[in-house]
């Protein structure tokens, strides 16, 4: 379990991510607020981001934003997308309560792959891509996303518009039907290409007062050597 020394406010509330579980925040629809089991992956997006001033991130699929805040505040630069206007209207929100809300972020109301198609006949780049896909999802003109059909053809996008000396690559997921191995493979081109390192598991919130963790989702992400 990886320990994390960013202190997040979201929903105006503060968010110790001490460990990889946060203190929850309850919203009046059964969310508690954040993907507090994110946590350590916004510690290691802080290491991974800081020193290098600048750094463009890019954040698909973004949501309540906690990849988003943890890189605005380690001084990168960031593209936030996501396909709903409710949820950028929530992260919007959520850099703002953070004080973070003079960064350079880029809020992106766009499906994901339209965008990234974009990005590549614009010859954009990025020195680091954070992706969360749903299983199922549509984009912001109805588009559909489906991971199984979806996945692998947004990976070599992503691919394409990365820097020639990025920094760091997450791709993480929920109910996917995919392991956190078939992640770990769908991203090891990375470490061919530029050297580096890959982790990949389970993503999971530890019980305060027990060591017990309940298991959330999956991860695979690759750090710059
Ligand atoms: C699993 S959540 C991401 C959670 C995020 N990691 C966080 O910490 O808040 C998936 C998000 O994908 C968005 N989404 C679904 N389909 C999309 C698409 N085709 N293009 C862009 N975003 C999409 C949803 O609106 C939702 O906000």
């Amino acid at each position: 379990m990886l320990y994390l020394d960013l202190t997040l406010k979201l929903y105006g509330k503060k968010v110790y991510p001490k460990q990889s579980g946060a203190k929850p925040v309850r919203r009046p629809f059964k969310h508690v607020g954040v993907f507090p089991e994110q946590a350590s992956n916004w510690g290691w997006i802080k290491k991974q981001v800081s020193g290098k001033s600048g750094a463009r991130i890019l954040n698909l699929f973004g949501y309540t934003g906690g990849a988003t805040l943890a890189s605005a505040k380690s001084g990168a630069s960031v593209t936030h997308v996501d396909a709903s206007k409710a949820a950028i209207t929530w992260a919007k929100g959520n850099a703002k309560r953070s004080g973070l809300e003079n960064r350079p972020i880029r809020w992106i109301l766009d499906d994901a792959k339209t965008f990234m198609k974009r990005e590549v006949r614009r010859s954009n780049h990025y020195e680091g891509i954070i992706l969360d896909p749903p299983a199922f999802g549509r984009g912001a003109k109805g588009e559909v996303w489906k991971i199984e059909r979806d996945l692998i053809p947004l990976l070599d996008l992503c691919f394409e518009v990365l820097s020639e000396k990025p920094a760091l690559f997450l791709l993480s997921g929920y109910a996917s039907g995919y392991s956190a191995i078939s992640y770990k493979q769908n991203i090891l081109y990375l470490k061919e290409k530029f050297g580096g390192e890959i982790e990949s598991g389970e993503l999971a919130i530890k019980e305060s007062k027990s060591p017990r963790l309940l298991p959330a989702g999956i991860f695979a992400r690759w750090s710059a050597p």
